[in-house]
């Protein structure tokens, strides 16, 4: 249900269950925070690109499964997807970039309003659903307003109304729109940009970005001076040095 490949330092994450709009239901969850989780935890994936099967990046949570309206998930507190989840923020500090090629619903987007970049096909289709079936939406109403600011974000949240690629840009949610059928090489354009930063700055750079707004300025300041003494000790930053001094392009190996 969910494809993890790797094509030389980019990992592209799949949702593969076509027929039913990539909707996800408890294996599906399980597979999707498998393939996260491998992306996270290979060295040699530097950059990711999240895209679905078939005509929709992800129609939401799976309502026929059995159980939770919100799909069927594991029971306890801290196996809710709200807690331990993929969609929830996992830890992961390595760019994502989302490309979206139709249907991004519901916990489609929850994951979209993650992820660093979004790249939608002129086909793409955004919105919360939940609403209109008599569900709260969780992590969309913590994460969205951040993204794109209170009033589109409420305006997706309460009124479950789904809204076209242009209309998403013009809110901030996406930052590009191409061709339904340029978008995995736009995608893939993009990576390979973002293949020219030391993986490991990258990842301290972003790390920083991403926890600094819970932080007071001083421990943001502190947090942020002891990740640049960890990566300016990395044999990538002593080869980005060499390689400014020697004026050669640096080769990067992760370390
Ligand atoms: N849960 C379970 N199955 C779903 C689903 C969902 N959320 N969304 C779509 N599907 C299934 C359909 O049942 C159908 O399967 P079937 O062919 O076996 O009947 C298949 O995916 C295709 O969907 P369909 O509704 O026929 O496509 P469409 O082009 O007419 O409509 C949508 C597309 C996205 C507008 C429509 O499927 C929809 O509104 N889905 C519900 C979205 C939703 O509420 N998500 C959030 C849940 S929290």
């Amino acid at each position: 249900m969910v494809r993890y490949e790797r094509d030389g330092h980019v990992a592209i994450i799949t949702y593969h269950r076509p027929d039913k709009l990539n909707v996800i239901d408890r294996q599906m969850r399980t597979e999707l925070n498998a393939a996260f989780a491998a992306f996270r935890d290979d060295e040699d994936a530097w950059v990711a690109i999240v895209t679905g099967a078939g005509r929709a990046f992800c129609a939401g949570a799976d309502i026929r499964s059995a159980g939770d309206p919100a799909g069927e998930f594991p029971g306890t507190f801290w196996e809710k997807p709200t807690v331990n989840s993929f969609e929830s923020g996992w830890e992961i500090y390595k760019p994502v970039i989302a490309a979206v090629n139709g249907y991004c619903l519901g916990y489609g987007l929850t994951l979209v309003s993650w992820c660093d970049f979004v790249i939608a096909s002129e086909q793409a289709v955004f919105g919360y659903p939940e609403v209109r079936i008599g569900i709260p939406t969780i992590v969309g109403a913590i994460r969205l307003p951040q993204r794109i600011g209170w009033q589109y974000a409420m305006e997706l949240l309460l009124t479950g109304e789904q809204i076209t690629a242009e209309r998403a840009k013009e809110i901030g949610l996406v930052g590009w729109i191409v061709p339904h059928s340029s978008l995995l090489s736009a995608a893939r354009g993009l990576a390979e940009r973002l293949l020219a930063a030391a993986p490991l700055a990258a990842r301290a750079t972003k790390e920083v970005a991403r926890r600094a707004p819970d932080m007071s300025a001083v421990d943001a300041i502190r947090f942020g001076e002891t990740m640049r003494l960890v990566a300016n000790a990395t044999q990538d930053a002593a080869e980005g040095r060499a390689a400014a001094l020697e004026r050669r392009p640096p080769v990067w190996r992760g370390r």
